[in-house]
């Protein structure tokens, strides 16, 4: 029997590690974000076809054609990219190629219809209003909501979403899009207050097969606002079993509105202990990013990307959870704006206590920008600890002992301020910021 073989769009080191130990073919198609990142692994029996954007349907038809290759002789079509999720099922569908059907697939992506469905179905979220353009916000337009966040209507990793607390909030972020955003239309959302949670699970034939309850320390929102650096923690399906008790439901019967049959997913919850509110946030039909894969395989001895390639050939996955005792959760490691020079290496920080793996991603030289999305980080660490408090001052902990031996170069600095920051950092100390020598001359 022929090898099964899966068209993936964009790559997902994960996916394709998990369709190689599952003797699976993998076809990725990528394009310059990833090509320009430099870091694609390529496993054997990979093949790879390079197009200028791997979420555009067109440049993906065109790209495989030139490539020789037919869409239609693939098992499966995939993506774990948000923005790939709805290409791999336009492709699937007008090729008939399993993959997650279109209006499943529209159903995850943009929040609007979720939310519709979601609230359709009786299940608490929060209330919002569309607007279609956001470019042409009326001048006497008038807030529904006391306190709302404000977003793009099928964007992510929170980029361009803003609290908005009065009308005048609204114009000012409507004045920004038109001054500088290419975006335009926008979901507008009743605030709703408390923790940020986060379930990610399998669902196979309509049925809910495996859920992993975590959370964030601060919402992502909060973060990114207050400057802060994103840290997730896994719930312990034992000690905090009343989570799992209080999320499965809802999450199983979220997903079953939005029509997910088979699949992976990454939803995201609001959880307020004062009024005991818990509320639908958002979900995506593809495995969560960050340290996900890591944090559930830790924690549940479950590999979600594996999952994720049965669930794409339509097999059903064997899932057995080997629970392990104690406190998983990651932190993401931070950075100032500037030209990257050097930090210290992911085997120095798996040295450190409570670090059970550490990734430091961006190449020396390259120039960090500021913060505007829970996409940007230096690099994260997996955290193990044996309780919430000891995972999160651990974390303190090695964030702080990271920044104090990363170096950064400002940008637009004067050459006297670089001499300054210079002679201050002592980068290696072995040359002066600046120096005059005549061969032969003393000393
Ligand atoms: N209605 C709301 N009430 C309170 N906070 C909200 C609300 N909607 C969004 N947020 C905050 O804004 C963040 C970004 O919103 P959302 O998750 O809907 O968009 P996103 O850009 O797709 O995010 P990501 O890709 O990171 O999951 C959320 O993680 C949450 O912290
Ligand atoms: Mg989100």
């Amino acid at each position: 029997m022929n090898r099964e073989s899966i068209l993936m769009l964009v790559d997902d080191s994960h996916f394709e590690r998990a369709c190689a130990d599952l003797n699976v073919d993998v076809t990725v198609v990528y394009g310059a974000p990833q090509r320009d990142w430099g870091m694609m692994v390529v496993p054997s029996g990979k093949r790879q076809v390079f197009v200028e954007d791997a979420r555009n349907i067109e440049s993906v038809i065109l790209g495989l054609y030139r490539a020789g290759l037919t869409p239609s002789t693939f098992d499966a079509i995939y993506s774990t990219t948000e923005g790939g999720v709805l290409t791999a099922a336009a492709l699937g569908a007008a090729f008939g190629v399993p993959s997650i059907p279109v209006q499943v697939a529209a159903a995850f992506r943009d929040k609007a219809l979720a939310k519709a469905a979601i609230s359709k179905a009786g299940i608490d979220t929060a209330e919002f209003i569309v607007i279609d353009d956001l470019h042409g916000l009326a001048e006497d337009f008038s807030m529904p909501f006391e306190t709302a966040v404000l977003k793009p209507v099928a964007g992510g990793a929170a980029h361009h979403a803003s609290m908005i607390e009065s009308d005048a909030d609204l114009q000012a972020a409507a004045k920004r899009a038109r001054e500088h955003g290419k975006l335009r239309t926008f979901i507008l959302e009743e605030f709703i207050s408390g923790e940020e949670w986060h379930a990610d699970g399998v669902m196979f034939g309509g049925s809910l097969r495996f859920i992993s309850v975590g959370g964030y320390r601060k919402t992502c929102l909060g973060t990114i606002s207050d400057k802060e650096w994103l840290r997730t923690y896994v719930f312990d399906p034992v000690a905090d079993v009343e989570v799992y008790d209080r999320v499965t439901p809802l999450a199983e019967q979220a997903l079953q509105t939005l029509g997910l049959e088979d699949g992976v997913f990454h939803m995201e919850l609001f959880y307020d202990a004062e009024s005991d509110r818990l509320a639908f946030g958002e979900c995506a039909a593809r495995r969560g990013g960050a340290l996900i894969e890591e944090e559930v395989c830790y924690q549940f001895g479950v590999s979600l990307a594996e999952m994720a390639v049965h669930c794409a050939l339509g097999t059903q996955p064997v899932i057995k959870p080997d629970v392990r005792p104690g406190v998983v959760g990651s932190a993401y490691l931070p950075y100032t704006p500037g030209i990257l020079h050097s930090t210290p290496s992911a085997a120095e920080l798996t040295a450190l206590p409570n670090v059970e793996f550490a990734m430091v991603e961006w190449p020396i030289g390259i120039t960090l920008e500021p913060v505007v999305s829970t996409a940007m980080k230096i690099g994260q660490v997996l955290l193990t600890a044996s309780s919430r408090e000891e995972l999160f001052q651990r974390g303190d902990e090695v964030v702080s002992w990271f920044r104090e031996r990363t170096v950064i170069v400002p940008t637009q600095a004067t050459s006297r301020e670089l001499r300054e920051w210079y002679a201050r950092t002592a980068v290696d100390g072995s040359r002066a910021h600046s120096s005059w020598k005549r061969k032969g001359a003393d000393e």
